[in-house]
């Protein structure tokens, strides 16, 4: 296992625990994608660099060379000298020239995996992460290097060069000891004596041919996430991309290349998923020759980052992974990368406080009594922390002004936070709160002072979304003061929690502070300087549980884990709309990360009603927690909080850490949705079962259980059952025929 290089050969050969990974470097030093999938432990698979029968190298046939560029597997393509598929560096000089060509010079493997400067990223451990975090953009590099006692991982750095740019590009590849997964990432260092102007910078290409292959996105809308889609792969270019600013609703930062018959037990799955909060695209393409070039980074669209000599500009990391073993294999894979090597938070691995939020309870009209009743009858049933949502500060009391006036509303909090969070904590609870902080209302005092620092196109009307602006996150100033009114409210009261929200799109992107060469990276810059603020908010408040939003999941993404431990999935809470966004979510996030709660009926959403129970099972595979108003709900729903709040705590462990496999899905079978979380030593599992709708003519159901002992008996609790875990793994749990819709069961296995 780890990072080899073939000096004969010239060959890097990359080993995960199930995978290889083989680059090139072909003559002329061209850098060339040779194999990714299953191992072949066989350095002499350079041949496999050769494109059949056009030339390998521009020397053979200099005149021909243009056939050389339009199919050589390049690691790392370029814009401009010959090769026409997407490519993944564009560059112009300063007279307005474009066009790049990389050449292999040197490489070096190093232990562990360096940080990125100001971006999220993986980690061998996540105390040198913070380590490496500490420095500037120009030395960040060596010192992590230096920094990093590296257990766990190694890093393959290969440095290609552009001799009449004298633009430096390193190809990070970092691999971990207990994972799959395969890290790319690209630094672009000017080493030339003028600026040059990156127009796209994406940060992982990979070749290899079409074998009838499908690609799969999770794609939706607001309060409709990431639902999945399988696509036939045709010729040219398909994928989806975000240009919202956000990674957002309607597309997800995702994209895999799988066998057409793939399912979740069997065929092969290339995948890759980007560390990363704002413009993306991920996109696959066919070309004449029937090979695939998948690639993914930043959206170009609206990009151009101006790099002035001895500058590095980082672009952000992708995870990519193989698995053999269809989708099951790469979620799985994805739940314990992003476990062990994403995740900072210390909730992790701890039981999260059982919360209730007021928003779906109240929306904007509360104030302290109406808050406390919600607390203390919460309380009564088993819940350990009441969230104040949006409206508490400014004038807020609809969702057209305030944002940017983070003072608390003394009419409707009186006695001010600090006596509310004193009362919430007598009732014994703790205290969370709701933060906008990216955003100002027209209708606001800091608006009204400092109309400059939302983004806009001087001269032209800004366009308003949800009634607010963005505020321009490119400039320190601006971040400093939106932090520091944060932080200030943090450190006037005892927070537990913060919700920190984001609820509108980036339009009008221009800053009145930049000047014009600089335009082009304010996207970038406002998802560097939103990831500084949470930075800084968890080195200050380390013991803070955040939970990152966008009107519900439109931040939803690697990058945002990185800060927060948990995301709020949808705004749309239906238990039955919620099978599809959270088996979308589940295929790559482990269902601790997932925001889930039980709310009212009809869901105030798509109007339906679903039985309690089914809405408390569905939030289960969730955080979990209650959106909704204790005080006003039947006396059969507050008993049954106090079910599943036991259940809560019964369950909690086992949904947070163990292996998470998808039995059943409604989307495909019309009728039921059904997945499972094993415990990793197989001491128990927890299936939960939905019947969507009720059918006539009841069809047999077996649900085949998966990751039990074989060998030992296994006690189903909720008919007293006991079977060989053989039996329930071959012979399957036979369901139950429910007679109604929206009908929910949990199944406890547990090791005799
Ligand atoms: C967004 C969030 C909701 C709620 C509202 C408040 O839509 O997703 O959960 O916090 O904002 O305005």
């Amino acid at each position: 296992m780890g990072i080899i290089f073939h000096e004969e050969e010239q060959l890097f050969q990359l080993e995960t625990l199930n995978t290889e990974y083989w680059i090139g470097i072909a003559d002329e030093m061209y850098l060339g994608h040779i194999y990714y999938g299953k191992k072949i432990g066989d350095a002499r698979c350079a041949y496999l660099l050769k494109t059949g029968e056009r030339p390998f190298v521009p020397s053979k046939n200099r005149k021909e060379k243009a056939s050389f560029t339009d199919s050589f597997p390049y690691e790392y393509p370029t814009w401009g000298t010959g090769d026409f598929r997407e490519s993944c560096l564009n560059v112009r000089t300063a007279k307005g020239y474009r066009g790049c060509e990389l050449f292999y010079e040197s490489h070096a493997i190093i232990e562990g995996k360096p940080g990125l400067f100001g971006l999220p990223a993986t980690f061998c451990q996540a105390e040198e992460q913070i380590k490496a975090k500490e420095g500037t953009e120009q030395n960040i590099a060596d010192k992590a290097k230096s920094d990093l006692p590296g257990a766990g991982g190694q890093t393959l750095e290969i440095t290609c060069r552009d001799p009449f740019l004298n633009l430096k590009v390193i190809l990070r590849y970092s691999v971990f000891d207990d994972s799959d997964a395969i890290i790319r990432s690209a630094e672009i260092v000017n080493e030339g004596a003028k600026p040059v102007y990156l127009e796209k910078v994406l940060s992982a290409c990979l070749t290899m041919d079409d074998e009838n292959y499908d690609y799969l996105t999770l794609n939706g809308s607001w309060a409709r996430e990431r639902h999945i889609e399988k696509t036939p792969i045709s010729h040219g270019k398909q994928g989806v991309f975000s240009e919202r600013g956000i990674s957002s609703h309607q597309e997800h930062p995702f994209l895999a290349v799988l066998d057409r018959n793939a399912d979740q037990e069997q065929g092969r799955v290339y995948a890759m998923h980007f560390v990363y909060s704002g413009n993306f695209l991920a996109q696959v393409e066919k070309d004449p020759f029937d090979s695939l070039r998948m690639v993914m980074g930043i959206h170009p669209e609206g990009f151009c980052w101006e790099l002035e000599p001895g500058m590095h500009f980082t672009a952000p990391e992708v995870v990519c992974m193989y698995s053999s073993e269809g989708l099951g294999k790469m979620t799985r894979n994805f739940h314990d990368l992003y476990r062990s090597h994403l995740i900072r938070s210390p909730y992790l691995h701890k039981k999260r406080p059982l919360l209730i939020n007021n928003w779906e309870a109240t929306y904007f009209d509360f104030d302290t009594d109406k808050l406390l009743a919600i607390a203390r009858e919460a309380k009564k049933h088993g819940i350990e922390m009441l969230v104040m949502d949006d409206g508490w500060f400014g004038q807020r009391n609809h969702e057209y002004c305030s944002l940017g006036d983070w003072t608390v509303n003394q009419s409707k909090l009186k006695g001010g936070l600090e006596y509310l969070v004193e009362q919430v904590k007598a009732e014994g609870m703790k205290f969370g709160l709701w933060f906008e902080p990216e955003m100002v209302s027209p209708d606001s005092d800091l608006y009204r002072l400092h109309p400059e620092w939302a983004m806009q196109l001087p001269g032209r009307p800004a366009t308003q979304g949800r009634g607010q602006y963005v505020l321009d996150l490119s400039q320190q100033e601006v971040i400093d003061y939106v932090y520091e009114s944060v932080a200030k409210i943090l450190r006037s009261a005892d927070i537990s929690y913060v919700k920190w929200d984001m609820n509108r799109p980036l339009t009008d992107v221009g800053s009145l502070y930049t000047e014009g060469k600089k335009q082009g990276e304010l996207f970038h810059r406002f998802v560097l300087g939103l990831y500084q603020m949470q930075e800084r908010l968890l080195k200050e408040f380390p013991n803070l549980l955040l939970e990152n939003c966008a009107s519900g999941g439109g931040r939803f993404d690697p990058g945002m884990l990185y800060y927060s431990p948990q995301i709020w999935c949808s705004d749309d809470t239906d238990a039955i709309e919620r099978l599809e966004i959270q088996e979308g979510t589940a295929l790559l996030y482990p269902l601790s990360t997932m925001g889930a709660h039980v709310s009212d009926c009809p869901n105030h959403i798509v109007g339906r009603s679903t039985p309690f129970t089914t809405r408390g099972h569905v939030a289960l595979s969730g955080t979990f927690g209650y959106e909704l108003d204790i005080t006003k709900i039947s006396k059969e729903d507050k008993e049954e909080i106090e079910e599943q709040t036991a259940l809560y705590h019964k369950y909690q462990p086992l949904v947070r850490e163990g292996d998470y496999y998808r039995l059943a899905s409604w989307r495909e079978n019309h009728h039921f949705d059904c997945w499972e979380v094993a415990a990793k030593d197989k001491s128990e599992a927890l299936v939960t079962l939905v019947q969507v709708i009720a059918e006539a003519a009841f069809r047999s159901r077996k649900i085949r259980i998966k990751g039990l002992d074989a060998e030992a008996d296994y006690l189903l609790e909720e008919t007293g059952q006991v079977a060989k875990g053989s039996l329930w793994m071959e012979g399957g749990l036979l369901v139950p025929r429910d007679n109604g819709d929206f009908i929910s069961h949990l199944y406890h296995f547990v090791r005799q």
